[in-house]
């Protein structure tokens, strides 16, 4: 197996810096003269005719990307998009007809929870689109279209390129759809597409960047509870930040959306408590600092995660990771290579089996 990892210790290593790749094989083919083109996928422009919402039905990190999905779809469609977790949804007796459009995630194709929900919204006579990672699959097979993630094989539990490549996904088809329907201009769509291509590079820059992170996770060790903490994309990105320390470090942690720690959580922000503060958007930058500042005066430990040239006084942090300049819509590739690495190391260092957790399966082929 030491070959099949390709000289890393663990595939969940190898996978993390697999994603300039799996991110180029998963966009490149869908640029075509520089706008997001579905033609080689079979998914036609009409997809979004009669279409007036977008559900979104997922499991575990799937689920997630999903969320990223939703700011990026109604952005651009200006439709409703809900995120329901697959094993809700379809015990929900969800309100979905001919005019929806349910896009099911999943890396394997074969999660149970997943499959179930898409089945029940074929019979509703929703309109079913599934961003799949394994060719062939059994959600793959089911859906009426199909984009695939090109990501590779992912054997690490814990799911890292198939997540970045399942938000590519996500953006390519918000981009098409909001220039097939009028909604965008395509002068601006095809400066859009330079700005995902460009997350390639980033995204290496970002890995570059592996022993700063290595580093800084020895200082969560010996934790056991820590907050993850955004705004509107960092706030989606938190959610997979911390499912992905949770799994492999065992470690207790919840995402805040940063506004709300306020109304309850700051209470349990005491001396040394570890807050990984995600400040990436520059829209909400300065509420987000007024944010860290609430929980660097009650002597949290903070690790701040930035764009570059994004200013931030040196007294409201511990560390701080600074990314490549990228636009507010991009920064989550890039951070979420941080987190996942972040998590990798954190596992690492407290002697566990990163890529094989405790009670966790890859797959989850039961309900
Ligand atoms: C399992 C895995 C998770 C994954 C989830 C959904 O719980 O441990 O990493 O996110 O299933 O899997 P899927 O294959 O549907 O993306």
């Amino acid at each position: 197996t030491a070959a099949k990892k390709g000289g890393y210790p663990h595939f969940m290593l190898k996978e993390i810096h697999e994603q300039p790749d799996s991110l180029r094989n998963t966009i490149l083919p869908r640029i075509q003269n520089k706008l997001p083109d579905f033609t080689a996928d079979n998914i036609p422009d009409s997809l979004f005719d009669g279409i007036t919402r977008i559900v979104i039905t997922a499991c575990g990190t799937a689920m997630h990307a999903g969320l990223i999905g939703r700011a990026m779809l109604e952005k651009l469609l200006r439709l409703p998009v809900t995120v329901e977790v697959a094993s809700e949804f379809r015990y929900q007796d969800p309100i979905i007809d001919k005019n929806t459009l349910v896009i099911t995630i999943s890396q394997s194709g074969e999660t149970a929870d997943t499959l179930a929900a898409l089945k029940l919204s074929r019979e509703r006579g929703a309109s079913t689109l599934s961003i799949v990672n394994v060719k062939g699959s059994s959600i793959a097979r089911e859906s009426d279209y199909v984009l695939y993630t090109h990501a590779g094989p992912e054997i690490a539990v814990a799911s890292t390129k198939a997540y970045t490549a399942q938000l590519a996904c996500l953006y390519l088809l918000a981009f098409r759809f909001g220039f097939a329907t009028g909604k965008l201009e395509k002068e601006v769509c095809m400066d859009e597409m330079q700005q995902l291509l460009s997350i390639i590079p980033a995204v290496e820059e970002t890995l570059a960047q592996d022993k700063v992170i290595e580093e800084i996770s020895k200082q969560l060790t010996e934790k056991e509870d820590l907050f993850f903490i955004g705004r509107g994309l960092d706030y989606a990105l938190s959610c997979e930040g911390s499912i992905k320390l949770k799994e492999i470090s065992y470690i207790h942690s919840e995402a805040y959306a940063a506004g709300e720690l306020k109304h309850g959580t700051l209470s349990l922000v005491t001396e040394g408590v570890p807050v990984v503060a995600l400040a990436t958007q520059q829209k909400v930058y300065s509420k987000m600092i007024s944010n860290i500042r609430e929980v660097k005066a009650r002597n949290a430990f903070v690790i701040l995660i930035t764009i570059d040239g994004q200013e931030a006084e040196p007294s409201i942090y511990d560390y701080h990771i600074s990314l490549p300049e990228i636009k507010d819509d991009y920064a989550p590739f890039l951070a979420a290579v941080v987190l996942q690495l972040l998590a990798y190391y954190t596992s690492l260092h407290r002697g566990l089996n990163v890529d094989q957790p405790r009670n966790l399966a890859k797959s989850v082929t039961v309900e």
